[in-house]
C-alpha cells in the first residue's frame, strides 16, 4: 500500500523508462586488481586463470560485470598502468588466449568483461614511444608531446613549463639523445600520447580498443580520460608552492580545449558501432555541472564516469601535501554526496556509486570504524547499505564485500610498494623536515594506494590467506588474515560478505528507489547520522519512499522521525525493509523509531514490500 501519491516532481534519473534502460544502470561492477586476486601458479603474483577459477564466487556476489585492471605487457612501473604492449599479456598473468577464455567464462555465466583502457600514455618500452625517441625526424615523432628546453638567467637547462606531475617531480624528462623534454603527467616511464596527432589517435582506436572488441570484451574502464586534450600553449603554471621548482598545474591538462570532441569521436568510431560500455576516470572536476557533457546521454561521449570528490576527502589534494591528512567532518562527506547524487536529476546524464578502488585506502578503515571486530563489521555492512541504496551504478571493489581494511599500521614504509607512495615519502625525507615525515607516514597509512592492493584473503586456514601456495607475495598478506576472509564469512548469515549478497540482491528488487530514484538530504548537519530519502514515481503516478537511517558513529544515536520522514499518515504505514541489525521487517509501530546501535543502518519504505 502506498501512503502518498506523486506530485509534480521531476523526471526519473536518466530519463527513459527503466524498462528501457541500458544493462549497465543497474547492474554491479566489480573492479579486479589481477595482481592481487588470485594466484593459480605459486608465483605469489595473481593470474588470469586464478581469476577464472573464482568467478563462481563472484556470480554468487551478483556481480554482474568484471572490470579487469590492466593486465597488458608492461615493465609494471605503476602496475601495468605503463603499456608496452596493448596487445599482449604481460606473463605473469597469463596469455591472450587466458584472456578469450576469461571472456568466454564471464559470458557463460551472463557476466560481461571490461578492461583497463590506459590512452593518456604508454610505457616508455613501447614500441611507438621507441620509435618517437629514436630521432627528431621519425614519423612518430609527434607521437608524443616533445619540447625544446629552456634556460634559466645562469643559462642552466630548465624543463619547457614548471609542472609537477602526479608523482611528484616535474612532469618532463630530459632525453639526451634527441636533445629535447618529453611531456609524462605521471612517472618518467610513462610518456604521454600526443592526442592532437591523427595518426596517433587513429593507432589508439585500432591497436588497443577495437583489437579487443574484436576478442569480445564488453567495454572499457578508460584510465585519465580528461586527459587526453592538453592546453598547447604550454605555458607555466601560478606558483603555489613556492618550495618547489614545478608547480600543480592540473588545469593545463584537464579538460582542455579539445577533450569532448576526442571522446565524442572514440565513441562514435569505435564504442558506438560495438556497442561497448565505457566508464571514464575523470578527475580534477570543479563542480558537478562540468561533469555533465561528459555523461549525458545525447552528448554520446561516455556511459558513465568516476568522479572523486568523495573519494578524495582527507587528502591534502592532488599533489604536493596529497598525502598530509586533513580531517573533515560527515556534513560535509554528506554534502559531497548529495553534490553527485542529485547533479544528475532532471537531465539525461547517469552517475556511478563507489568508495573504492585501487588508487585509495579501504573504506571501512577510511569511513568506518575499524576499532573492534564489533564495529568493524557493524561499518562494514552500514558502509554496504549506503551504497547499494545511492543512485548510479554501483562498482564494488575486491574485497569490499569481505570488509578487508588497511594493512596494519605497525608496517613500514618497506610494505609499500606502490610509485606514487615510495615517491611522496622520498620527497618527504629529502625535504629534511622530519615532521613533514611522520606526517607523511601518518596519511599514508590511512590513504595510500598500497591498501587496496594487498593479496586477497579468501582463507583463514590456509597458506597466504589462499591467495597463493608460493613461498612469496609480491605484497604482504595482512596479518589479520584469519578473522577477515571470504571462506569464513561464506553462509555466516551475520557476516559482511553475506550481508552485500542480500543488499545486492534488494538493490535489483528495488531498483526504481535504489538505482535510479531521487536523493533528498535530511538532518544535513547531523554529525552522528546520515539521513536521506530515496524516491520513485511508479506507472499508476503513487510515490515509492525509501528512508535510509544509518548512525556514522560509535555511540548509540536517537532514531529519526520515522513517519514523518517517510510521509506517512499512520505509523503502521511504515515499513522496515532491512537493516545492519537482526531487527526483522515485523518491527512495526513505536518500535522502529527504537535507538540506532552503533554503526546502525536502517532502510524503511512506505509500501507492502512483500518477502525479502
Ligand atoms: C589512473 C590509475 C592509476 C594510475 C594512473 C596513471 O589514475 O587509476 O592507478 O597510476 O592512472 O595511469
Amino acid at each position: 500500500m502506498e501512503c502518498l501519491r506523486s506530485k509534480a516532481r521531476t523526471p526519473l534519473n536518466g530519463t527513459g523508462l527503466i524498462g528501457k534502460e541500458p544493462w549497465w544502470k543497474a547492474a554491479v561492477f566489480y573492479q579486479v586488481y589481477p595482481a592481487s586476486f588470485k594466484d593459480s601458479s605459486a608465483e605469489g603474483w595473481g593470474d588470469i586463470p586464478g581469476l577464472i577459477s573464482e568467478l563462481d564466487y563472484l556470480a554468487d556476489l551478483g556481480v554482474d560485470c568484471v572490470w579487469l585492471s590492466p593486465v597488458f605487457e608492461s615493465p609494471q612501473a605503476d602496475m601495468g598502468y605503463d603499456v608496452s604492449d596493448y596487445q599482449a599479456i604481460y606473463a605473469p598473468y597469463g596469455t591472450v588466449v587466458d584472456v578469450d577464455r576469461l571472456t568466454a567464462e564471464c559470458h557463460a555465466r551472463d557476466m560481461k568483461l571490461i578492461l583497463d583502457l590506459v590512452v593518456n600514455h604508454t610505457s616508455v618500452e613501447h614500441a611507438w614511444f621507441k620509435e618517437s625517441r629514436s630521432s627528431k625526424t621519425s614519423p612518430k615523432r609527434d607521437w608524443y608531446i616533445w619540447r625544446p628546453a629552456r634556460y634559466d638567467s645562469h643559462g642552466r637547462r630548465i624543463p619547457p613549463t614548471n609542472w609537477r606531475g602526479y608523482f611528484a617531480g616535474p612532469t618532463w624528462t630530459w632525453d639526451e639523445d634527441t636533445q629535447e623534454y618529453y611531456l609524462h603527467l605521471y612517472a618518467p616511464d610513462q610518456p604521454d600520447l600526443n592526442w592532437e596527432n591523427d595518426e596517433c589517435r587513429e593507432a589508439i582506436y585500432n591497436d588497443t580498443m577495437r583489437f579487443w572488441l574484436d576478442r569480445g570484451v564488453d567495454g572499457f574502464r578508460i584510465d585519465t580520460v580528461n586527459k587526453y586534450s592538453k592546453r598547447t600553449e604550454y605555458v607555466d603554471a601560478p606558483v603555489t608552492d613556492p618550495q618547489s621548482d614545478s608547480q600543480p598545474a592540473p588545469e593545463m591538462w584537464c579538460n582542455g580545449p579539445r577533450i569532448h570532441e576526442f571522446i565524442r569521436e572514440m565513441n562514435q568510431k569505435v564504442l558506438a558501432p560495438y556497442n561497448a560500455v565505457s566508464v571514464g576516470e575523470l578527475s580534477n572536476m570543479a563542480s558537478p555541472h562540468d561533469v555533465i557533457p561528459y555523461v549525458s546521454a545525447s552528448a554520446k561521449e561516455l556511459d558513465m564516469v568516476f568522479e572523486f570528490s568523495m573519494i578524495r576527502l582527507g587528502t591534502g589534494g592532488g599533489f604536493g601535501p596529497k598525502y598530509i591528512y586533513r580531517p573533515y567532518t560527515l556534513s560535509t562527506f554528506k554534502e559531497t554526496v548529495k553534490k553527485f547524487q542529485t547533479f544528475i536529476e532532471g537531465t539525461d546524464a547517469w552517475t556511478t556509486v563507489f568508495c573504492e578502488n585501487h588508487d585509495n585506502g579501504r573504506a571501512v578503515s577510511r569511513f568506518g570504524d575499524t576499532s573492534t571486530p564489533e564495529l568493524w563489521r557493524a561499518s562494514a555492512k552500514t558502509l554496504a547499505l549506503w551504497q547499494i541504496t545511492l543512485t548510479g551504478t554501483l562498482f564494488l571493489y575486491q574485497g569490499q564485500e569481505i570488509g578487508m581494511v588497511n594493512m596494519p599500521s605497525e608496517w613500514g614504509i618497506e610494505e609499500y610498494k606502490d610509485v606514487e607512495s615510495r615517491n611522496f615519502y622520498q620527497e618527504a625525507v629529502d625535504s629534511g623536515d622530519e615532521q613533514r615525515v611522520r606526517d607523511t607516514m601518518h596519511g599514508l597509512r590511512i590513504l595510500a594506494r598500497d591498501h587496496s592492493r594487498i593479496p586477497f584473503q579468501w582463507d583463514g586456514g590456509k597458506k597466504n590467506a589462499g591467495f597463493s601456495e608460493g613461498d612469496r607475495t609480491w605484497m604482504r598478506v595482512h596479518d589479520g588474515f584469519g578473522e577477515i576472509n571470504a571462506m569464513k564469512q561464506r553462509g555466516d548469515q551475520g557476516s559482511v560478505l553475506e550481508f552485500w549478497k542480500r543488499a545486492l540482491r534488494l538493490r535489483k528488487r528495488f531498483k526504481d528507489l535504489f538505482v535510479h530514484g531521487r536523493f533528498t538530504a535530511l538532518e544535513e548537519g547531523d554529525e552522528k547520522r546520515f539521513v536521506y530519502l530515496k524516491e520513485s514515481t511508479t506507472e499508476s503516478g503513487g510515490n515509492r519512499r525509501a528512508l535510509v537511517v544509518m548512525n556514522w558513529s560509535k555511540e548509540v544515536q536517537k532514531c529519526v522521525d520515522v513517519k514523518k520522514s517517510l510521509g506517512c499518515e499512520g505509523a503502521d504505514e511504515v515499513r522496515l525493509l532491512f537493516s545492519t541489525t537482526d531487527r526483522g521487517p515485523k518491527m512495526v509501530g513505536g518500535e522502529h523509531e527504537a535507538a540506532l546501535r552503533p554503526w546502525e543502518g536502517r532502510v524503511y519504505v512506505n509500501f507492502e514490500a512483500g518477502d525479502i
